[in-house]
């Protein structure tokens, strides 16, 4: 039995696979400097279920404070929480489009790592508000404000995920993690500047553990941009200047504050978040102040302005943080991709 079977007139070819498929399966490494990161994403990996959950007493804050904390990570739940789902989209659709393998290998240590964030939403709610965000009764009208702002944060949630799964097949590398990049800017801005914020020791982990890595999601997209941008077309480019203000727009519910153009939001929405975030920020979670916040983004854009303006792509206009550009109109929730 050791010879193998030679057909006479030789081996059949097998079929080609129709793509975009995963299969065939192969491993082509073009980027070394991503596999490296990969591999420090590897041996940088904590676990959120280690940290000293015991020290976070519920007892230590006020019924509004504990409100206020719970609405806070409500909120980053709506982009943090959502990071698994829409990264292992973007892993599976880097294995079916056969990008290299470090480009795949790095989008599934994101999506471990948003795995992580999650969770920490997740055992910071439970701790202080059983039942959050939505499982619970409301019975002040503090506590019916709170609930209902967080229903109509995850219907815009919602809106965001629909637009995603539309639009994520559309988009090139390029367009995608453009926006990608957004996020992780505003994301390792938010989470330096609460943990520098933050009177609690438990959360000034937390937060300088997650803009750890996002730094590295940062550092991901930006070498995966260097590969992608040199190779864009003008339209490409008009595209990139209308999902920056897209990420603007989708953003600044957690980096500041939600402006005009996207949010589905009764009128009273904005009052109530500000009312409840004064809370959170009494309790110590160490939310930055309107300004500070506002200083803080508009760092981070100008960051995001300077690099992308490197590859001849125009930053559009942020009235709202006095920053100049190119007018862009009414976001639709297919023009939504960042993530934390
Ligand atoms: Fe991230
Ligand atoms: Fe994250």
């Amino acid at each position: 039995m050791s010879d193998v079977v030679v057909p006479e007139g030789g081996f059949w070819p097998a079929p080609e696979i129709p793509q975009p498929n995963i299969y065939p399966m192969e491993w082509r490494v073009e980027t070394e400097k991503l596999a490296a990161i990969y591999e420090k994403s590897k041996r940088m990996v904590w676990n959120p279920a280690d940290l000293p959950w015991d020290t976070l007493d519920p007892r230590e804050f006020t019924a509004e404070q504990r409100l206020g904390i719970m609405y806070w990570f409500s909120v980053l739940a709506n982009f943090d929480a959502s990071g698994p789902a829409v990264f292992a989209r973007a892993t599976i659709q880097a294995f079916e489009k056969h990008e290299e393998d470090p480009v795949r290998k790095c989008f599934f240590s994101i999506t471990r790592d948003e795995m992580n964030h999650e969770e920490c939403c997740q055992r910071a709610i439970a701790r202080l508000w059983p039942g959050g965000p939505l499982d619970w009764q409301p019975s002040t009208d503090l506590e019916r404000a709170a609930h209902n702002n967080i229903g109509w944060l995850y219907h815009n949630g919602g809106r965001y995920w629909n637009g995603y799964n539309t639009a994520v097949g559309k988009y090139s590398l390029a367009v995608l993690f453009t926006s990608f990049m957004m996020g992780e800017m505003a994301a390792s801005t938010l989470f330096r500047g609460m943990a520098s914020g933050t009177e609690h020791p438990l959360f000034s982990d937390m937060f300088h553990k997650i803009g750890r890595d996002e730094s590295r999601h940062l550092q991901i997209c930006m070498t995966i941009l260097e590969n992608e941008w040199p190779g864009l077309t003008d339209d490409v480019r008009g595209l990139i200047t209308r999902q920056l203000r897209a990420g603007f727009v989708f953003l600044s519910m957690i980096l500041w504050e939600p402006p005009e153009g996207f949010w589905e939001l009764p009128p009273y929405f904005l009052h109530n978040h500000r009312v409840l975030m004064d809370h959170a920020r009494e309790g110590g979670l160490g939310v930055l102040s309107y300004e500070e916040q506002a200083g803080n983004w508009r760092l981070a854009m100008a960051r995001v302005r300077a690099i992308v303006e490197r590859w001849g792509i125009e930053f559009p206009a942020i009235p709202e943080l006095d920053i100049d550009g190119v007018d862009v109109d009414v976001i639709d929730p297919e023009d939504i991709i960042p993530v934390f």
